[in-house]
């Protein structure tokens, strides 16, 4: 964001860059649409693009790359191993995140697989400010179990907490009281934490956990897949941050954890991911199980021309100019639909807009996905294409209870340079529609529920049409 003084007062955010290739869009018909969600038995993840509108499904792997990432790809060096292209990760990894140590992987869950496999035993717990779906899968696949250590202001859907993504410090002493530091591999911190409403944590409570971690000697490891936005937040709302650089402030998030991972598919505009450390031991550990489960460790599992573009994609993500635009276009339509009274989740934060199923259809019991019906009639409404984020999107216990999630959230994503504002408008107008017809919609039922990660491939029924 170009930030300036308005002749009128106040500050006016400009976007520091301009569109130069376009795709068009095209406009199915509502009785395509119809068609199409039933084909897709009311998932909106089985829905092909060719019968979506704007597809906000996900910032994952659908950014707009910049020129010169594209340009990074056309003179990356293709070979198995040795690659330049390789150091000049490692080394835009040292430079904007400070470590030395940098292990790429084939996406995020890829690193996430490996941490769990080198350091999660059996009866572990991983505490975390709130868990990922892949997250929770993996280490749980490892033997661990996972505890969310959230703020109780996390799940309030109506609140002004600038920093709901922050990690209770006195649940974290608690937990390790209970269970002792052997029982706890690492401390997990999301930024922008995903699953409550890409809500960010403060500096200030990242730096209290990494002192409790430190106190016992626990590693803390930090998600950074959508860093990018959690510093831009940290520079609006906490004190002491308005005049320190995005740059600034990333690496001091960095320098405050142990571990480092990411699916590059967010804040760094790739296809790909990493872990990044400074611990000699912790990367030896790592880069033993790199060649089994991912590649050699120049490449490790990513095209060498997405690692040239990731090189870019990291320093590009702390460049003023062109951060921040995402998080003042959520801004921006989170006020203008609680203009017009419609739930949504407040404050606005990164990665999307996110409605909140269990107030827009309190007639919807929570064993009938109010978040999936709802993402189901969004889609018949508009075109628009978002997700479940609610109890579709949990795991049944081992013996096949449903697990409710904690909130039912319908999640607009914005991927990153995307969207412009007449879409917003346009959405704000057809889900206005649909509130004030929210009578019409009724709940889902299963017919093929796959026994993980359920969301991805389920397929459901209407529940009384
Ligand atoms: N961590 C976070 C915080 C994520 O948001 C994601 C992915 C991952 C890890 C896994 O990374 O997809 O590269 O394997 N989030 C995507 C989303 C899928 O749509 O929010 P991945």
């Amino acid at each position: 964001m170009i930030i300036v003084r308005s002749s009128k007062g106040g500050e006016l955010c400009v976007d520091g860059y301009r569109v130069r290739i376009i795709e068009k869009l095209r406009l199915p018909s509502l009785n395509e649409r119809l068609k199409a969600i039933r084909e897709a038995f009311w998932n909106t993840f089985l829905l092909k693009n060719e019968h979506v509108f704007l597809d906000m499904l996900t910032d994952s792997g659908v950014n707009a790359m910049s020129d010169k990432q594209l340009a990074a790809m056309i003179t990356a060096q293709d070979s198995y191993a040795g690659s330049k292209t390789f150091y000049e990760l490692v080394k835009a990894v040292e430079d904007v995140l400070g470590y030395k140590y940098v292990l790429p992987t084939h996406q995020g869950r890829a690193a996430e697989h490996l941490l769990a496999k080198a350091f999660i035993k059996e009866d572990d717990v991983i505490p975390m400010n709130y868990h990922f779906t892949t997250t929770k899968v993996h280490f749980e696949l490892a033997g661990g179990q996972v505890l969310e250590l959230y703020i109780n202001e996390a799940l309030n859907t109506e609140s002004t907490h600038p920093f709901k993504g922050n990690m209770d410090p006195e649940k974290l002493r608690e937990v390790i009281r209970k269970y002792g530091k052997e029982k706890i591999p690492f401390v997990r911190m999301e930024a922008t934490t995903n699953l409550i409403g890409g809500q960010p944590f403060s500096m200030e409570n990242l730096r209290t956990i990494k002192e409790i971690c430190d106190e016992h000697e626990i590693p803390l490891v930090l998600d950074g897949s959508m860093i990018d936005w959690n510093a831009y937040l940290i520079k609006q709302r906490e004190r002491g941050y308005r005049n320190k650089s995005i740059a600034e402030i990333v690496k001091e998030m960095c320098s405050l954890a142990d571990i480092f991972y990411a699916s590059a598919r967010k804040a760094m505009c790739v296809r790909g991911g990493f872990i990044a450390t400074n611990n000699k031991k912790f990367f030896e550990k790592l880069e033993e199980l790199l060649p089994v489960y991912e590649g050699f460790f120049t490449y490790g599992g990513m095209s060498i021309k997405e690692l040239g573009a990731m090189a870019v994609g990291i320093r590009e993500m702390v460049d003023e100019s062109l951060v921040g635009s995402t998080v003042e276009q959520i801004r921006c339509f989170v006020e203008k639909l609680k203009k017009e009274k419609i739930p949504v989740v407040t404050p606005p934060g990164g990665l999307g807009v996110h409605l909140d199923a269990m107030k827009f259809l309190p007639h919807v019991p929570q064993n009938q996905y109010p978040a999936g019906a709802l993402a189901a009639a969004l889609y018949i409404v508009s075109g628009i294409r978002a997700m479940e984020r609610g109890t579709m999107s949990m795991e049944r216990t081992p013996d096949g209870r449903e697990v409710f999630s904690d909130l039912e959230l319908v999640r607009i994503a914005f991927p990153r340079r995307t969207y412009l504002r007449s879409h917003i408008d346009y959405a704000v107008d057809r889900i206005a529609w649909l509130y004030e017809h929210r009578e019409l919609i009724k709940g889902l039922e299963w017919v093929y529920e796959p026994p993980v990660l359920r969301f991805f491939l389920g397929k459901l029924k209407d529940v009384d049409n």
